[in-house]
């Protein structure tokens, strides 16, 4: 019996879906290879001439364009040249919130191994660490390369949520902003924008706060403390952040470093975490919401995307009360505390 067109329609979107680490593959090739920066955004170059610039054959790279513009992602055209589409404009650096970097980023070696141990996470194992040996973080360190790359990617993420979490919260009380696992300083730098009267004090690695070039710390209005969210968090501010941190750490952890944040606090002094609220029904839209939270299964174990009661379960027991929750023009909300 004939499938009927449905039928077919479902097999097609299951076979793709079953591919889509190929294509992930791909895209990482051409963003390594910084094609979508040598095209211009409205030109077109001959492939030969492409493949010189990036010192490699011409018939591969064809062949890995062609398949990506199947998908719609570049156009290969007959007369042996390549244009952009709407999509591979978006992996030009020069695009704001450009995807280049999440491009190098999930199928660079530290992601790409992990995910192929997924299954020990089933049975209590972190599948980065089965994979590497060691934890997420210190791979990170250890790697420096691809260290700047998950930075760059952090700071470039789709979602859009640092500028989006300073158009959204009032800052303007705020003398002090102390960003708690602040990445290279994105965020603060939004932040400081919209908010000229206050400075900023940012928390994270030494390896990430010493990549910071100096320009990134808006003149002296940003200082920095490198060091651990699980030791020491800087005093004094009167607002704490924590934007898409507390997604990488299991309750425990996160109870932790929020216990570190109430001990820096003043009574006054706010907290706001800033993350995308899981909803509980896997039907509502959110893929990549649960793709995150399997990429913190796989990177980090018990790490997790979290639901509004569950962040107000980790507030009240770090000693906080869940005052509010704002949404922003971001799939990341705002969710303000204050000490209990
Ligand atoms: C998912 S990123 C989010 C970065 C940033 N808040 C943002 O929104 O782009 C998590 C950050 O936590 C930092 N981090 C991880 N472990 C840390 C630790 N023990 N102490 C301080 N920062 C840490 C990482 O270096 C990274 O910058």
């Amino acid at each position: 019996m004939a499938e009927t067109p449905d039928a077919q329609d479902d097999r097609t979107a299951l076979d793709l879906l079953l591919r889509g680490f190929q294509v992930s593959r791909m895209l990482r090739l051409v963003a390594d290879l910084g094609i979508a920066d040598r095209i211009a955004p409205e030109g077109q170059v001959a492939l030969n001439d492409l493949a010189r610039d990036c010192g490699v054959h011409p018939q591969p790279l064809m062949r890995v364009l062609r398949a990506l513009s199947a998908f719609g992602v570049f156009a290969v055209r007959a007369d042996g040249t390549v244009a952009h589409t709407a999509l591979s404009r978006l992996l030009r650096t020069d695009t704001p919130k450009s995807f280049h970097h999440a491009a190098r980023f999930w199928t660079a070696p530290g992601s790409w191994r992990a995910w192929e141990r997924l299954d020990v996470a089933l049975t209590g194992n972190v599948p980065h660490e089965a994979a590497w040996g060691i934890g997420r973080f210190d791979y990170l360190r250890a790697h420096a390369e691809e260290g700047r790359i998950y930075d760059a990617m952090m700071a470039n993420y789709p979602d859009d949520r640092h500028a989006a979490i300073a158009a959204a919260y009032d800052f303007s009380g705020a003398g002090l902003i102390a960003d708690i696992g602040g990445g290279n300083g994105a965020m603060l730098r939004q932040v400081l924008a919209r908010f000229p009267d206050a400075r900023g004090v940012l928390l994270d690695r030494s390896d990430v706060i010493r990549a910071i070039p100096p320009d990134g710390l808006m003149g002296g209005r940003i200082a920095i403390a490198e060091g651990s969210f699980f030791e020491r968090v800087p005093e004094g501010a009167d607002v704490y952040t924590l934007v898409r941190v507390l997604h990488d750490w299991s309750d425990e952890d996160c109870v932790t470093i929020l216990r570190a944040c109430r001990a820096a606090m003043k009574p006054q002094a706010l907290l706001l975490i800033g993350e995308q609220i899981l909803d509980p029904d896997p039907a509502s839209g959110q893929h990549v919401a649960y793709l995150s939270d399997m990429q913190m299964m796989a990177m980090l174990g018990a790490a997790r995307e979290r639901t509004e009661d569950e962040f107000r379960g980790l507030l009240v027991a770090a000693g906080f009360t869940l005052r509010r929750v704002l949404s922003t023009r971001s799939v990341v909300s705002v969710i303000e505390a204050a000490l209990a």
